[in-house]
């Protein structure tokens, strides 16, 4: 009877872990559900039109699939930054299954404390909190002329291009 009991506390902590996860805020490591897929990861790279000869980088790398698709399908050179160390684990081996290990890293750690001066193009799905606090790095950082795709989100800049299907907004550092 107590074992019956001992399941079934766990069965419901894992359901109310995993309707929790549906809910928390997209830049919390503890929200799994908020990713982006492979077909608007291609989306994205088709609206900032990225090619061989750019550096991405994607900030808040989840499960890599944005640095994978990057290199994979437009054949950039990609770094993603992630700090939580579950994804990190997993992005390191998708960028192995897919393939894409000479052309994709994934660098540990918290976005703001990373040099983002090499990138040409930089992807981010947080949320507009987030996105805020960043502004000023990216003003600070990044070359005129670097693409930055949003995710979901629209961010303080005037706007370049979208793809509202995808909800995918495209800005240039001016
Ligand atoms: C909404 S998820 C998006 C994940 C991935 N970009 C995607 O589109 O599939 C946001 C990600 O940002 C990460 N993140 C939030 N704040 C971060 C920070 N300061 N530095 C690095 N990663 C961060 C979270 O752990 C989470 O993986």
């Amino acid at each position: 009877m107590i074992e019956v009991f001992n399941y079934l506390l766990i069965f419901i902590t894992v359901m109310l872990l995993i309707i929790l996860s549906m809910v928390w805020p997209p830049d919390s490591p503890w929200s799994p559900w908020w990713r982006t897929n492979r077909k608007t990861a291609k989306a994205a790279g088709r609206l900032a039109k990225i090619k061989p000869s750019d550096f991405v980088y994607e900030l808040g790398s989840g499960d890599g699939m944005f640095v994978i698709t990057a290199a994979r399908d437009f054949g950039a050179k990609a770094v993603g930054i992630e700090i939580d160390p579950v994804r990190v684990f997993i992005s390191k081996i998708m960028v192995k299954i897919f393939g894409v290990g000479n052309k994709v890293k994934i660098v540990k750690s918290n976005f703001f404390d990373q040099d983002l001066r090499q990138a040409t193009t930089v992807f981010a799905y947080l949320v507009p909190r987030a996105l805020e606090r960043l502004m000023p790095k990216l003003k600070k950082e990044l070359k005129p002329g670097t693409r930055f795709i949003s995710y979901r989100y629209k961010i303080n800049l005037p706007l370049v291009d979208q793809d509202k299907k995808n909800e995918l907004y495209l800005y240039k550092i001016g």
